[in-house]
């Protein structure tokens, strides 16, 4: 097309409709300098009049063929019930040469104009729709920066001239707007429900409110609710009309839906039925808390992740008091788990609210539960029963937690409805060929992608028999997997585990009144059983005070107390550990809490030595190895780990970036392909990489306790994940750490 010499500026442009929309376009042309002329084309006088004494256009046409004729580009942004007449009108002056575009907010009845018109939508047409407006209207509330930061949606088809596009996008970005593309059906459905239905809602309400003449008195009274609930209904009405009518279809979808939800929601406010009520609140709370993932369909999102969290962690801090570290990460997956299926209201307390935990807690919610909270700590899971699970919208996105994953496969293959697992990047490249394997043994349908990484996609509606599982790998998660699934397989299922690993899954199944038999290292359950809600009281997880634990070693003159820490014997490697490398630690005041044992632990600092770890420690300190390689890095000596090749698939390599970061700092420290050996001496200063995996990056916080300069951390944002509190707790106990957010993404 001739329009290919156009380049920017332009020379006219004619906007035909001389409204909000259209004024708004018009100031943004001319502020920009995207053009040499704006013609403003209205079938009011007065409007022409305003709009060329407020600056808006240049020159004013009554007349629309006229007004076309010549123009470089022409923006319809006259109300879409017009479309068709306008473009009839046009068509005589348009020669191929001059680009149309539109504001319109259905899309399907511009095309359908267009076709009545010319045919076809021509290749010089590129529809659109600017999601920005208010509810006042008229050329005197164009705004020159009304579409800055908005989005644009653009809906071209296969014969529109890419030409004609790349301008159209070109003129909305000089603008300051985000231009999507989308095809026309997408785009009207889309905005029926996020845009169209509530404004339908607002009209209605206000006008069920208005008709009554008592009800008068209440506008005079209604606050914020109201206000906030209304505004849209005082956008323009015609303006409206011609929206609704032009996208009937979706407009009717959706209607429907949403009479359906106020049904649901009436029935419950009837029958007093509180666990409808707040099913349907909590759901759309955390719906709305977290919106753009809602309107991504999926449960929970990375907004944490995707901001590049930078830790400075400087030398001369000291380690001091008394503090209790958030809930243990694993029983507080296990409490939302187990509260789900079972009978009743499970109440927990100190919930873990870190990012893990909580893409656990959405899931639920995604498959039909109701839960409260939580609340400092505070959760309450009306449970559904063994069979009483919904199938969830879309898929189940969980973040960056592996048990989450891994516990849920097995779960999720029970049921009778297909599921789909994804998560962030880390978790999208760990093994699930781990439980996938066992889970098609009983009879599960499961697939992984070809190296057995997520998204695991799950069908439902599979009978499941019991097998008996010997593990090839310590692995509680794989262990809890099978025996999660075992609930409702045909029959005994039972595992071996090759080294004990954390047995939180046997303790709280029985807590909640299902037996589990435990001989040796045999696990054995009976599928068909219920669970009883029961409460659950989460000590403070070890795992998170190994950071202290190690931090209180490793600096002279420290002293401090890690209140309510759980000492699960399968969780105590990191106190056995620093114990054999000469670290002071007591355990005071054990006491057991609710099938948990728990206790408050005192750490003073003490010179340690490096020594040989002994392999039967490795599962029971599985987490706490980055932790435990700075205590190493600060002993005398050598400290040489083997048997530990799980590190390597964990958030991260743990081995791998470990040493490197030691290495960074100095330190002598060589990986082999399970373990590593780690020379003490010196630690410098320097730039470490976490690799977006939380625990390195709270360990080489508490190194820079006896670094000689500042140490620098990147990606820490998934500290979130397990300890969201960590640097407020740091620095309680008086180390020195900054946080700094950097303007990139992490990669
Ligand atoms: C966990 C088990 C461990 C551990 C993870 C939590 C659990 O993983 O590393 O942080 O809650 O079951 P593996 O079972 O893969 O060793």
């Amino acid at each position: 097309m001739t329009t290919s010499s156009l380049g920017l500026p332009l020379g006219t442009v004619t906007i035909v409709g001389l409204g909000l929309i259209g004024g708004s376009f018009a100031l943004g042309l001319k502020a920009n300098r995207l053009c040499r002329e704006v013609v403003g084309v209205s079938r009011s006088e007065a409007t022409l009049a305003k709009g060329l004494e407020l600056g808006v256009i240049d020159r004013a046409e009554p007349d629309v063929e006229k007004a076309v004729r010549g123009a470089d580009l022409v923006m319809l942004a006259a109300p879409i019930g017009t479309t068709e007449a306008l473009l009839r009108k046009m068509a005589p002056a348009l020669d191929g040469t001059t680009i149309v575009t539109d504001a319109g907010s259905v899309k399907g009845n511009v095309a359908a104009a267009a076709k009545a018109v010319f045919g076809s939508v021509p290749p010089w047409f590129v529809p659109g729709h600017p999601i920005a407006g208010s509810e006042r209207s008229g050329v005197e509330a164009a705004k020159v920066d009304l579409y800055r930061n908005h989005k644009v949606i653009l809906t071209p088809d296969n014969a529109t001239d890419p030409q004609a596009l790349r301008l159209v996008q070109r003129l909305w970005q000089a603008m300051g707007a985000e231009v999507l593309l989308m095809d026309v059906p997408q785009h009207d459905a889309v905005l029926a429900r996020t845009s169209h239905l509530p404004h339908l809602l607002a009209f209605s309400l206000v006008d069920t409110l208005a008709k009554d003449n008592e009800n008068q008195d209440i506008f005079r009274y209604a606050a914020g609710g109201f206000r906030d609930f209304t505004r849209i209904a005082s956008s323009d009405p015609t303006m409206w009309h011609d929206i609704f009518i032009a996208n009937r279809d979706s407009m009717l979808d959706v209607i429907d839906q949403f009479s359906a939800g106020l049904d649901q929601f009436r029935r419950a406010v009837e029958q007093q039925d509180s666990q409808a009520l707040l099913g349907i609140m909590t759901r759309a709370k955390a719906a709305r808390d977290h919106f753009t993932k809602m309107l991504a369909k999926r449960a929970y999102t990375k907004t944490m992740t995707e901001k590049n969290i930078v830790f400075t962690a400087h030398p001369g801090g000291e380690v001091k008091g008394s503090i209790r570290v958030p809930g243990d990460k694993s029983i507080s997956h296990r409490s939302i788990m187990l509260g789900s299926l079972a009978e009743g209201v499970t109440e927990v307390t100190g919930f873990l609210e870190g990012e893990d935990s909580l893409a656990t807690l959405q899931t639920f919610r995604d498959l039909g539960v109701t839960i409260e909270g939580p609340n400092h700590g505070q959760v309450k899971i009306f449970g559904v029963g063994m069979h009483g699970l919904l199938p969830p919208h879309g898929n189940l996105y969980l973040g960056n937690s592996g048990t989450s994953m891994r516990l849920l496969s097995g779960l999720l293959s029970a049921q009778a409805f297909d599921t789909v697992l994804t998560g962030d990047e880390s978790l999208s490249k760990r093994p699930m060929g781990r439980v996938a394997k066992p889970l098609r043994e009983m009879g599960a349908v499961v697939e992984t992608e070809d190296k057995g990484t997520p998204p695991v996609r799950i069908k439902g509606g599979q009978l499941l028999k019991g097998i008996h599982y010997d593990m090839p790998m310590a692995s509680a998660q794989v262990k809890s997997c099978v025996l999660l699934a075992g609930l409702y397989a045909q029959g005994e299922t039972s595992v071996t585990e090759p080294a004990p690993t954390r047995d939180h899954t046997e303790r709280m199944l029985r807590g909640f009144g299902y037996p589990v038999k435990v001989e040796g290292n045999k696990i054995t359950l009976q599928g068909g059983g219920k669970l009883t809600a029961t409460k659950i009281d989460v000590p403070a997880d070890i795992s998170s005070s190994a950071f202290f634990m190690v931090a209180a070693s490793i600096t002279p003159g420290a002293d401090l107390i890690l209140e309510h820490v759980g000492i699960n014997p399968t969780r105590i490697g990191v106190i056995n550990i620093l114990r054999a490398m000469g670290g002071r630690l007591d355990v005071l005041n054990e006491r057991e809490v609710g099938g948990e044992p728990v206790a408050d632990i005192r750490i003073r600092y003490a010179p340690l030595q490096g020594i040989e770890i002994p392999e039967d420690q490795v599962p029971l300190a599985i987490d706490e190895f980055p932790a435990l390689f700075i205590a190493a890095a600060c002993a005398q000596g050598t400290t040489i780990l083997r048997g530990a090749e799980e590190l390597r698939v964990k958030e991260s390599d743990r081995i791998q970036v470990m040493a490197d970061g030691l290495k960074t700092l100095g330190v002598k420290a060589d990986p082999t392909p399970d373990g590593i050996i780690i020379e003490g001496g010196p630690m410098g200063s320097g730039t470490i990489e976490s690799h977006g995996d939380h625990r390195i990056a709270m360990s080489f916080a508490v190194a820079a306790l006896r670094s000689q300069g500042d140490i620098q951390i990147r990606n820490c944002a998934n500290v979130a994940t397990s300890f969201p509190n960590f640097v407020e707790l740091s620095r309680k106990v008086g180390m020195k750490l900054d946080v700094a957010e950097a303007g990139e993404q992490h990669g």
